[in-house]
């Protein structure tokens, strides 16, 4: 059996929508970069659910896994420290996609809040159809495929994540079993020592009798800190505690990045679809131009009319970008009307451009060396598919599909 360390396995998926914008690299790649320093990383190109929209037209596809790997990689997310992949180059998503889908109620996807809402964004489309239905299930199998414990996301992405947790735990229910479990648990639990085991069976007991989740969660954190237990019977232990059977699949947690979703340029959210990002491939002509074109405090029609940086979507871009004395000189420049619009944008424009400068020189070298993003990406996908294999022979196991 192989087995995974799943608090320290992360995966997180994007859809491919093209190039990336500074609201993506300050609200998600960031941290996926940091985070590829201390967990086991698996970063994926979800190709197959930017299908489940845009099925009509394929035509930029390709081009679009493409511009965004190279943003990955611009970014700083590396081959040797994260597995980068694409989707459909891991066929195993599809088959744990498969079979996952025998077992989900059909309620549970109509019940998705995202399911009618974006069926309603997306009009003019029909999305009428089996895959766009299916489209949690299968971030799930992304998510399961892995045993990934963490998942990065907005937190646009709690009910995803959620549904994720209720198909684990369903999976689980239904064949988690294995023969001897209990007997394989207690000794499990002996192997604990005396003070743990005691403390394991009294928070079991108080949560199987009294429904006491607060004794659940602790008995959990007692099972994560303990170092001289194996994770096969870590897996058991956790399983035990709710009376079942083994974890075939963990249940993941969302974890949210503390960085608030990024404005653009005209106050709304920054996304493609509304014409209003600055791209991390965007010349230093085309930030200059964007940001002079800002619409800033409508209460600022003349020069001398002071105005409020709270209601100025420059503002947001200022506190993200420039020190603290430039934001003072702007906060209070603006209210007394001791600055312009245009003076108060420069500084601006110029710490943006700099940022952007280092992405920018990498970005330019993977666009001169195509050949070496499709290594990268297939060789994550190898390494991918490794774990991917490793995952499905439990899985299928549990099934009794473990033909011989
Ligand atoms: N639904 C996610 C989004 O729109 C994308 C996604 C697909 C994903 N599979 C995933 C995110 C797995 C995290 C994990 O942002
Ligand atoms: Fe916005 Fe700056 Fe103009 Fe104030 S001075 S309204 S913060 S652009």
């Amino acid at each position: 059996m192989n087995l995974v360390d799943s608090e320290r396995r992360v995966l997180s998926g994007m859809r491919p929508s093209g190039q990336m914008h500074i609201g993506h690299y300050h609200g998600v790649l960031k941290n996926w970069v940091k985070l590829q320093h201390s967990y086991d990383c698996f970063f994926c190109i979800v190709d197959w659910h930017a299908l489940t929209t845009d099925y009509e037209d394929v035509s930029l596809l390709s081009k679009h896994v493409q511009d965004m790997a190279i943003d990955w990689l611009a970014c700083g997310l590396s081959p040797s420290s994260a597995t980068l992949f694409i989707q459909s180059q891991v066929p195993e998503h599809a088959e744990l996609h498969v079979l996952l889908s025998m077992l989900c109620p059909l309620s549970w996807l109509e019940r998705v809040p995202s399911y009618k809402e974006s069926q309603e964004q997306h009009q003019g489309r029909d999305l009428g159809t089996y895959g766009f239905l299916g489209y949690p299930l299968l971030q799930a199998a992304d998510i399961l495929l892995y045993r990934a414990g963490i998942v990065p996301v907005g937190s646009d992405q709690l009910a995803h994540i959620e549904f994720v947790r209720d198909v684990a735990r369903r999976f689980n229910h239904l064949y988690g079993r294995e023969p001897g479990f209990e007997v394989k648990a207690e000794a499990a639990i002996r192997k604990l020592g005396k003070k743990n085991s005691k403390l394991y069976n009294s928070l079991r007991q108080a949560y199987q009798e009294q429904g006491d989740s607060e004794a659940l969660d602790t008995a959990r954190a007692l099972l994560k800190e303990l170092q001289n237990i194996t994770l096969g019977d870590k897996e058991r232990l956790l399983g035990y505690l709710e009376g079942g059977g083994k974890l075939v699949l963990p249940e993941p947690q969302a974890m949210f990045s503390e960085s608030p979703r990024l404005t653009g340029l005209d106050g709304g959210k920054m996304s493609k679809s509304h014409n209003n990002a600055i791209y991390l491939r965007d010349t230093q002509e085309q930030v200059e131009e964007k940001i002079k074109r800002m619409p800033t405090d409508p209460a600022r029609v003349h020069r001398n009319d002071p105005g409020e940086p709270a209601r100025c979507p420059v503002w947001p871009l200022h506190k993200l970008y420039s020190s603290e004395t430039t934001c003072d000189w702007v906060q209070q420049g603006c209210t007394s009307a001791g600055i312009g619009c245009v003076e108060c944008k420069q500084p601006l424009i110029e710490s943006v451009q700099q940022d952007l400068q280092p992405i920018q020189l990498r970005a330019a070298e993977y666009e001169d060396n195509l050949d070496v993003v499709r290594g990268i990406l297939a060789s994550g996908a190898e390494r991918a598919r490794d774990e991917a294999r490793d995952t499905l022979v439990e899985v299928r196991q549990a099934l009794g599909m473990n033909y011989r």
